[in-house]
């Protein structure tokens, strides 16, 4: 396991600027899963660390050295892609060891390496077929199996589960994580999907595509609970949450921060236009604390454990999320109150958090 490093990162294709300023420490050890919207870079900075891709600027480290001007196949990093490429003619024995005997190492190191993953990703009963016999999850694994067999210093991971179904890549998910810490090694993930950041990451770094960003790609590099709990920007807190954080126009006036005819305590150094946010879990219908606007119920979602309502209120539309105890019927006139302790605020001319 390594450390790697990023700084002053500018990736362009051709005049095309994709990446600018990227600055990133990756812990030896960490799950670090870059999450963003498609076209945000990720793929490319993923490339960019494996020595597939060309920086215009801005300096590389795997461990202690710096790796710019290191070749591929010596940063001593295995990637696992979507589209793992596997050799149909091939046992998944031979599919996995491929790079090993490539390398012309001996056959019982080779044995025993293929035997120890096998079991860590559950193929062990497999290892004599050929892929056309296995299911999609078990090829994906194939594909896991021969990087780990290579005991890379660095994994990086470019969206492995998206052509799974759903069932497999919950399964996987959890699989991926065990691995993580079975290995200790250094991993890095590629993908547009919330759930697989939140409950994958030791941290998360959310990319937004330049013409959305400022300066750099990078809008948050922190924990999944700082970026749900305290997302730094209004791109953040747009992207991470689903339902997503309802939003409303807010003013400071003093401390006061008013939406509507709504006042919630504010500060006196706050921005004067804010944009307010609050999720749906801080949303109460019919009791609770906190200031509340008449709404009416125009749809919900039973989720079983819980409900997802959708409120017609003067604020506009507004999205709460309840236990599934919760009842209402489509229509009722009720309550919709915002939990004042939960609000996040944003300068509305920079998207920035502010803090009362
Ligand atoms: N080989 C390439 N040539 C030109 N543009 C590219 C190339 N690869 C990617 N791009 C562009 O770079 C941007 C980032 O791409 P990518 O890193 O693949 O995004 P992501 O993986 O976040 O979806 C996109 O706008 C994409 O169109
Ligand atoms: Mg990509």
């Amino acid at each position: 396991m390594s450390a790697v490093s990023l700084q002053g990162i500018d990736i362009s294709y051709g005049s095309v600027d994709v990446v600018r300023n990227l600055d990133l420490d990756i812990r030896s050890g960490e799950f670090v899963v870059f999450v963003g919207p498609s076209g945000c870079g990720k793929s490319t900075t993923l490339r960019l660390i494996a020595g597939l891709e060309e920086g215009r600027s801005g300096q590389i480290s795997i461990g202690e050295r710096i790796v710019n001007d290191v070749d591929p196949a010596k940063r001593d990093v295995a990637m696992v892609f979507q589209n793992y490429a596997l050799f149909p003619h091939m046992s998944v024995a031979d599919n996995i060891s491929f790079g090993m005997r490539l390398r012309g190492e001996a056959k019982e190191k080779i044995q025993s390496g293929v035997a120890d993953v096998a079991r860590m990703v559950g193929l062990a009963d497999h290892l004599h077929k050929r892929p056309g016999a296995l299911s999609g999850g078990q090829r994906q694994r194939v594909a896991l199996a021969r990087a780990i067999v290579r005991k890379p210093a660095v994994f990086l991971f470019d969206e492995p589960l998206s052509n799974l179904d759903a069932e497999f890549r919950a399964a996987m998910r959890y699989e991926l994580s065990r691995l993580h810490r079975e290995l200790g090694s250094t991993m890095i993930y590629v993908t547009h999907d919330q759930v697989e950041a939140m409950t994958m990451g030791d941290r998360i770094a959310v990319l937004a595509p330049l013409k959305q960003a400022g300066r750099s790609n990078l809008m948050q590099f922190g924990t999944p609970e700082e970026v749900y709990h305290r997302p730094a920007n209004l791109f953040v807190a747009k992207f991470i949450g689903s339902p997503p954080m309802n939003f409303f126009e807010g003013h400071a006036n003093g401390a006061t921060i008013s939406i509507g005819t709504l006042g919630f305590p504010g500060a006196s150094h706050l921005p004067a236009d804010l944009t307010v946010g609050i999720r749906p879990e801080h949303v109460g219908l019919g009791t609770g604390e906190g200031p509340f606007v008449a709404g009416t119920v125009d749809g919900v979602e039973n989720l079983g454990h819980e409900k997802l309502w959708f409120l017609a209120t003067e604020q506009g539309r507004v999205v709460a999320r309840t236990s599934g105890a919760v009842s209402h019927a489509v229509g009722d006139r009720i309550r919709v109150h915002f939990a004042t302790d939960k609000i996040h605020l944003f300068d509305r001319a920079t998207g920035e958090r502010v803090e009362v």
